[in-house]
């Protein structure tokens, strides 16, 4: 088997090693592939859909589709920032989203890809759904109203925490994360050291008493895109 595979993403050629995803083989070459369920070190899961990209022409998730030889792959055009943006749009129209008011404006991966590809409100109704907020541990809380069931602490309690404290129930929109415990987040044994907390791209799970310890304007996306770092050549290690 050849060493690596030649393909083309946006009329660049590119290469990658035998296994690896669009996703993964873009990044490793400094394109940045737009994502919210993707995270380094948890399975894919493919299902926000924002890393689709057009395969020779069909529509695929960079996330979960290997590379193969040849393959012509469209990534950072209109037509496909287009369609991410429709769906951030309805993510933040389904939730509470209240930007000015979470502790996590500014490193949210939510806000991020709606300022990098330019939405400044969205286009659709608000739905303001009625949902629960749980405190009751010490340590941790979730809002589910910023929820925006990407399932990353689900696959980091279960497959890097070991504890499998998050699970989704319910079908359409009244599908939400709960928690695997007689009542609430109290009953579990969820620490602040968990994957699964740091996991979350949004508000939904949070500390308690290290609000704004960085202030806003010193954050992560508070000067550069979200993305400018594998397009500047800083990826991940593991992605290397
Ligand atoms: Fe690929 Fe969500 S990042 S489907």
């Amino acid at each position: 088997m050849s060493a690596t595979i030649d393909f083309i993403i946006d009329d660049k050629e590119i290469q990658g090693r035998p296994g690896q995803t669009i996703l993964e083989a873009a990044q490793q070459n400094g394109i940045y592939i737009p994502r919210l369920c993707y995270r380094e070190g948890l399975v894919p899961h493919g299902s926000c859909r924002i890393c689709t990209v057009l395969v020779n022409g069909r529509p695929q998730s960079a996330c979960t589709q290997p590379i193969a030889p040849g393959m012509i792959v469209e990534n950072d055009t209109e037509k496909m920032n287009g369609l991410r943006r429709n769906i951030i749009d309805m993510l933040f129209v389904e939730g509470n989203h209240f930007c000015m008011f979470c502790e996590k404006s500014g490193n949210c991966e939510l806000q991020a890809l709606a300022y990098r590809l330019g939405i400044t409100a969205p286009k659709y109704p608000y739905m303001f759904p009625k949902r629960d907020v749980d405190a009751t541990h010490p340590d941790i809380f979730i809002d589910r109203n910023r929820c925006i069931l990407c399932g990353r602490c689900v696959r980091a309690s279960r497959d890097v925490d070991g504890k499998h404290i998050f699970e989704f129930v319910g079908r359409g929109p009244h599908k939400r994360v709960e928690v695997n415990a007689e009542a609430n987040l109290a009953d579990t044994d969820i620490s602040m050291t968990d994957e699964a907390v740091e996991a979350c791209p949004v508000g939904a799970l949070l500390k308690k008493r290290v609000g704004y310890a960085v202030p806003i304007g010193q954050r992560l996306y508070d000067h550069k895109p979200i993305g400018s770092d594998i397009e500047s050549g800083v990826a991940p290690a593991s992605s290397r």
